[in-house]
């Protein structure tokens, strides 16, 4: 015991604080039975047994805090108004929102009542935990200024977050097949890595408390939290006490702030799981989520694996169930998505491989996890850190899945304002990944993100540990990957002189697909020359025009209007999309209807139309990177 060798005076201070705990203990077991029952209203399915009891109180484990000036050290009998910490539900802590000033001394809790006004100045009643219509009428009555400023400053609605209980209950979305599986007796044990910067309170706590309401606790080792330097208020002492009395939690302080990446390296660490599940700070669990992933996790220890990643809704935080099946996948700038094959609905309850998985969610065994090289510790704050890691597991021999049985909801940003911070260090984290795996590959990437190219000219990245850990593990190269694990992604063979930007000679512009992303294609345009890759198209050898950062969307013709089609699968490709290039004229010419492609005069779309000389159908493929050079 530390605490061995204190005054008699500490000692009589921690027994009222022991005495005071356990008669709080009772009240509560009494009150959080009264509170399970008044929650699993309106819900098919009743509780997992113990729910509402599996977090016992107990008085705050010193040792379980790592950074010693952390202030919740100095807990005392004195501290913090404890029954506000047990009514969870009603337990609102001020955030730093505006020109208040953020929670940062004890006893600034307020406790909320069901409909009682939070704040004085609020203008309408919070909504508590809700139905879709009340959160509608706060949202509305909030006003659209209140609204984005909340956006802008987490990127979501933040001031509706604080209204619903932060352990609400997801609607059941598992597939019917899911609760007849049987699993092992003796699932491994999972410590959950929960990294942190500058959350929100009310979407970090519902992240704990969903996992301690949803994972049994014989397989939860433990849930640690790990602060990655957050400035927050709310985040320091008042989330330091607040832990304290969750069984099973631990907080970690990183004195630096390392990323995503060396944030949960440090959790995993500290982790006495055998299995590590990294978590997202804004997540929320659906029922039984941990143990199909353990069980697949057990059967192979090389295996790493994902839940179904569900949405909440930024502005709503209604929660939105993705379609099976899904796999995570990544384009040519190396940007990751999760991919549901809306045409191919799997009725299956059965685990299905993934090219890579997002890092919203990720089990992964905790010994294999440290000798395939943890994450990649050059990956600066957050982005590609997840793909590096799937890239790594499956060339290295392990291999990744998505357990449809599994679910767990994240909620997602206002991209607009919740961009990434600084465009250059996403970009770095891109160079580190395709200068450590991609081997030649990496100039398709290039070509589609000059800026990447021209900072790579500029520096090189020290990838030299990584690539000694490659030879050392003896992983596979690029090629086999993308030949057996993503054969799906097209390998765009950007030939000289028939790929790059497409620059018509008239109007001094490129052709243009706005919102480039979309799978579904759409009009092509003629636009100011970016100079990015955005604009990047090449003509293959099967004579299709392919175009957008998967190269999934092909050159295709409707009527006289030109315009981007997904590109079909099957081989050969269909005579209408089929064009040709005559580099002397610098016509392209549509195949099945010999017409030219033609810029329209306004600066709208192309057109087919009879071939001419006219320079409105003259054109070159730019490039912006050299065919050879990356
Ligand atoms: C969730 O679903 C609603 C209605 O179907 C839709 O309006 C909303 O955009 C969806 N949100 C997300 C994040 O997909
Ligand atoms: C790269 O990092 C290693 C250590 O990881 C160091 O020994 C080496 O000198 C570095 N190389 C350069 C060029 O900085």
């Amino acid at each position: 015991m530390r605490l061995r060798g204190r005054s008699t005076a500490a000692r009589r201070r921690m027994l009222c604080l022991w005495l005071l705990l356990l008669g709080f203990a009772l009240v509560t077991l009494a009150l959080s039975g009264f509170f399970s029952r008044d929650r699993s209203h309106g819900y098919q399915k009743a509780p997992a047994p113990g729910g509402a009891l599996r977090r016992v109180l107990r008085p705050p484990d010193l040792e379980l805090i790592v950074d010693p000036r952390d202030p919740a050290l100095e807990l005392g009998a004195d501290a913090a108004p404890l029954k506000s910490l047990q009514e969870d539900q009603l337990l609102v802590v001020q955030s730093s929102q505006g020109s208040r000033t953020p929670p940062q001394k004890k006893g600034t809790y307020k406790v909320l009542l069901p409909g009682a006004n939070k704040d004085a100045d609020a203008p309408a009643p919070v909504a508590h935990g809700g139905t879709g219509g009340a959160r509608r009428a706060h949202v509305e009555a909030l006003g659209e200024d209140a609204e984005l400023a909340a956006a802008h400053k987490y990127g979501f609605n933040e001031a509706l977050s604080e209204g619903i209980s932060v352990r609400r209950r997801l609607p059941e979305t598992r597939h019917p097949g899911c609760f007849e599986e049987q699993y092992s007796e003796s699932l491994p044990s999972a410590s959950v890595v929960i990294c942190f910067h500058d959350e929100a309170w009310s979407t970090l706590l519902r992240t704990v408390h969903s996992v301690l309401d949803t994972a049994p606790r014989r397989y939860l080792q433990e849930v640690l939290l790990v602060d990655d330097l957050s400035q927050h208020g709310h985040l320091k002492s008042v989330l330091g006490e607040y832990v304290a009395h969750l069984d099973g939690v631990r907080l970690i302080r990183n004195t630096k702030r390392l990323g995503v990446a060396g944030c949960r390296s440090v959790g995993a660490a500290r982790a006495a799981g055998e299995v590590l599940v990294f978590m997202d700070s804004h997540c929320e669990c659906q029922r039984g989520w941990l143990e199909p992933l353990l069980e697949r996790v057990a059967q192979d220890r090389t295996r790493v694996v994902s839940p179904i990643i569900d949405v909440i809704d930024w502005q709503s935080f209604q929660y939105n169930a993705t379609q099976w099946p899904v796999r995570g996948v990544f384009d040519w700038k190396l940007n990751f998505y999760w991919e549901s094959n809306s045409h191919q609905p799997n009725t299956d309850d059965k685990p299905l491989p993934s090219p890579v998985l997002g890092g919203e969610v990720v089990a992964i065994d905790r010994h294999f996890f440290q000798s395939v090289g943890s994450y990649d510790p050059g990956m600066l704050l957050w982005g590609t850190e997840q793909i590096e890691l799937s890239i790594r597991v499956w060339c290295c021999g392990g291999s990744m899945e998505v357990v449809p049985c599994s679910r767990v909801a994240h909620l997602n940003h206002y991209h607009l304002s919740y961009s990434f911070p600084d465009q250059e260090l996403l970009q770095r984290n891109k160079i580190r990944l395709a200068d450590t795996w991609m081997d030649a590959y990496k100039k398709i990437f290039y070509r589609r993100d000059t800026f990447a190219h021209f900072l790579r000219q500029s520096e090189s990245p020290n990838i030299s540990k990584r690539l000694r850990l490659k030879r050392s593990l003896g992983c596979r190269n690029f090629r086999w990957y993308l030949t057996t694990v993503y054969p799906q992604l097209y390998i765009p063979q950007d030939r000289p002189g028939l790929s790059g930007e497409l620059y018509n000679v008239a109007t001094g512009s490129c052709a243009d697909h706005p919102r480039g992303r979309g799978l579904r294609g759409g009009a092509v345009t003629v636009a100011p020359c970016s100079g990015t890759g955005s604009q990047h198209c090449e003509l293959n050898l099967e004579g299709e025009v392919r175009w957008g950062p998967m190269g999934a969307l092909c050159l295709d013709a409707r009527a006289e209007r030109v315009l981007l089609s997904p590109c079909p699968s099957q081989r050969p490709t269909a005579g209408r999309l089929q064009w040709k290039f005559q580099k002397l004229s610098g016509q392209l010419v549509h195949q099945q209807s010999q017409l030219c492609v033609e810029a329209a005069t306004d600066g709208g779309g192309l057109y087919l139309r009879p071939c001419t000389h006219h320079p409105r159908q003259q054109w070159h493929f730019e490039q912006l990177v050299a065919p050879r050079g990356a």
